[in-house]
């Protein structure tokens, strides 16, 4: 069985501020989504890794597989306009069997724990796919013109990546999400919209998307030990 990762490195980062989108930055030294590609470049249960990133970064990405000895990265496609069709491109660049597993993963997460993805990944193996969520530990509020709301925070979850589908569920998926002009932010809701019954696996806090400049801060302290 091949378990084959999927990196969505297509976006703009335009939320971050800076001018390179920021799964390009260099921290410590090191640019962003190497420290990505390195997770799965180390974990024994991954086979290949696609990236799929905007064509002018397809240079900057062949250097950083040959800098960093990702060797286990196959293929750099075309990012899309949203990130639903970057990981589509990349999708549909494979060939696989249907219970073959894909692992998609957002480049601007990288400090994935192995732990955290071998788990995911044991889960996926067992019951057909693999949702990693942390529980929300703040109190959570729902405020727009309409309503000012508190949920239960005992059946809130932050959704995270890893999220690990059988290839053919995931193909099926997009293709009906397509079909319906459905737009999701990520796999789960897409499979979600398309019937399938999803199971959570834990997350990490590290985990964490980088999003804003204070996430690059953060991210900056948490890698200063690690090697380049
Ligand atoms: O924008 P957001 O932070 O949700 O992006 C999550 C991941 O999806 C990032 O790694 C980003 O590079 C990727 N993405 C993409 N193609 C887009 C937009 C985002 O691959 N068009």
């Amino acid at each position: 069985m091949r378990t084959v990762a999927i990196i969505p490195a297509g976006g703009s980062g335009s939320r971050s501020g800076y001018s390179v989108p920021k799964q390009f930055l260099k921290i410590n030294g090191k640019e962003l989504i190497a420290y990505t590609l390195e997770v799965f470049q180390k974990s024994k249960l991954i086979t290949e890794i696609v990236v799929a990133v905007h064509s002018n970064f397809f240079n900057k990405m062949k250097k950083i597989k040959n800098k960093y000895g990702i060797t286990k990265l196959k293929n750099i496609v075309e990012g899309g306009g949203e990130r639903q069709d970057s990981v589509f491109n990349a999708l549909s660049s494979l060939e696989l069997n249907a219970t073959d597993l894909v692992v998609v993963h957002d480049a601007a997460r990288p400090l994935l724990p192995q732990s955290v993805l071998t788990e995911a990944i044991k889960t996926a193996k067992a019951k057909g796919n693999a949702l990693v969520c942390i529980k929300a530990s703040d109190t959570i509020l729902k405020s727009s013109e309409k309503e000012f709301k508190y949920l239960d925070r005992s059946e809130i979850f932050y959704v995270q990546t890893p999220q690990i589908f059988q290839f053919g569920d995931l193909v099926k998926g997009f293709n009906k999400a397509y079909k319906h002009s459905f737009k999701g932010t990520d796999e789960s809701s897409i499979m979600h919209f398309a019937g399938a019954k999803i199971f959570i696996t834990p997350g990490s806090i590290l985990n964490y998307k980088i999003t804003t400049q204070d996430d690059i801060k953060i991210l900056k302290q948490l890698t200063k030990s690690i090697p380049c």
